[in-house]
């Protein structure tokens, strides 16, 4: 009986410890699942669980831990690596964002809003959007926006200078995104920079008011005195006079209408310039020996380098053949009778600076900066009398800056002028020169 009772002591203490071991091994298992959840709620995503001797615990348990961190960590992984994508992509692009809470807060700026605006990323977080924004119209709207989630859009100038299209996108915020807030809409602003674009379009209009303009003169001219002539019954040299005027004005127009339709010509075939080697003298005495009658007349003589060697440049030959026209017939057109126009050009590095040097009339220091504008006409009188449109050195500037060369001048009035160009120079034996 006493060795019942013993062994039933004995048996009930193994069953305790057995009980106590068990439960210990449990407990540690949940404290340590507790601290690898902890781990992970921290952000931790790399952590594992395993098993040690001294860590009892259910293996199962620990790999489907450790499967559900595996795929947490992959998730997080690539939401960041889109995040990242997404936030290159919005700061670097051109359009100005910003986001607005439906408190009226700006939540988040890209770096061409910034600019846009002037105003770094601290002075905008967090801020409210009349405080940072400081347009009534703007502002206004977007609280409409945030209100009601009606779109807006229009075209403001932020500064001098600066204008922008401005559209408002509502976004519907909902109770899930922001419980607390009473307008049910985030705001969406998206700016975009039109100055460029205003730029261009008054250009446009001034292009067109100046052809206008200059074809309206001639016109008139021309309608005057063919009236005249009906109507009155005159002698023979007034007769002529008058039918030379006619049609001098009529050449006008003719030069005018050619040189718009040149322009138009090199502006629709920029991208399609194809340049070659061209030899630079060949074609600076094609140009001179077209002008020669003209400069004979009034006695100018025209000097091109002799025996300067044939040199390369990169362009097209009835383009650079224009370009010489263009400044030669200035300068002997600009020069006094008797005096000499001169060719010449510096051979540098990897360019050619070609000059083309009057004694002539000059040009005033003021008009220096704009004679390569269209219709710019220093001398009025003396360009309209010659047919001149003032769109000779427009031209000549379109077609050195396509063929990626610098044009220029320097000029004293009353001394003369040294209106100049660069091209690209070849300077490849094998090179076949046109
Ligand atoms: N070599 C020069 N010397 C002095 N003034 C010049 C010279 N070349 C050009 N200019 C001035 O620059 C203006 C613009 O020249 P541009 O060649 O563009 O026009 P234009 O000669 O008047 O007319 P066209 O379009 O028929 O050439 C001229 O009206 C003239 O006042
Ligand atoms: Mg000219």
């Amino acid at each position: 009986m006493n060795n019942f009772l013993i062994g039933l002591f004995l048996g009930i203490v193994m069953v305790g410890i057995i009980m106590f071991l068990y439960i210990r091994s449990v407990n540690q298992a949940r404290r340590y699942l507790d601290d690898s959840m902890d781990a992970i709620a921290q952000g931790r995503y790399e952590t594992r669980m395993y098993e040690y001797r001294n860590r009892g615990g259910d293996t199962k348990l620990f790999q489907s831990f450790n499967r559900m961190a595996d795929h947490l960590e992959i998730t997080i992984e690539e939401m960041s690596q889109e995040r990242d994508v997404l936030r290159h992509i919005l700061q670097n692009m051109t359009t100005g964002v910003i986001y607005l809470r439906s408190d009226g807060h700006v939540q988040m700026v890209n770096r061409a809003a910034e600019r846009l605006f002037r105003r770094p990323v601290e002075q905008w977080q967090d801020r409210d959007h009349w405080t940072v924004l400081r347009n009534y119209n703007l502002s206004a709207a977007i609280d409409h926006a945030l209100l009601f989630g009606t779109p807006w859009s229009d075209q403001l100038t932020i500064r001098e200078g600066l204008a922008v299209s401005v559209r408002l996108v509502p976004i519907s915020s909902g109770p899930r995104i922001n419980p607390k807030s009473d307008s049910a809409h985030d705001v969406l602003m998206l700016v975009n920079d039109i100055s460029e674009w205003r730029r261009l379009e008054r250009m446009r209009s001034e292009f067109v008011a100046n052809v206008s303009h200059e074809l309206k003169t001639p016109i008139a001219a021309i309608r005057g005195f063919a009236e005249t002539l009906l109507e009155s019954d005159m002698g023979e040299p007034a007769r002529t006079k008058f039918l030379n005027t006619i049609y001098d004005e009529a050449l006008r127009m003719g030069n005018l209408v050619s040189d718009l339709l040149e322009l138009s010509k090199l502006e629709a075939t920029d991208s399609r310039i194809d340049p070659v080697a061209v030899d630079l003298a060949t074609i600076a005495d094609r140009a001179v020996d077209r002008l020669k009658r003209v400069a004979q007349e009034r006695n100018i003589r025209l000097i091109t380098p002799q025996d300067a060697g044939s040199i390369a440049v990169w362009a097209e030959p009835d383009m650079l053949l224009q370009v010489f026209l263009n400044l030669l017939s200035n300068a002997i057109h600009y020069s006094h009778d008797g005096s000499e126009v001169r060719v010449t050009w510096d051979v540098l590095v990897d360019r050619v600076k070609v000059h083309v040097q009057d004694d002539g009339i000059g040009i005033p220091s003021e008009s220096l900066d704009r004679v390569f504008e269209r219709f710019y006409r220093v001398h009025k009188d003396r360009s309209r009398a010659s047919g001149g449109t003032g769109l000779g050195l427009a031209i000549v500037k379109h077609i050195v800056t396509s063929l990626g060369g610098e044009v220029g001048v320097d000029s004293t009035e009353g001394e003369g002028s040294d209106f100049w160009f660069t091209l690209s120079r070849l300077n490849s034996p094998e090179t076949e020169l046109s």
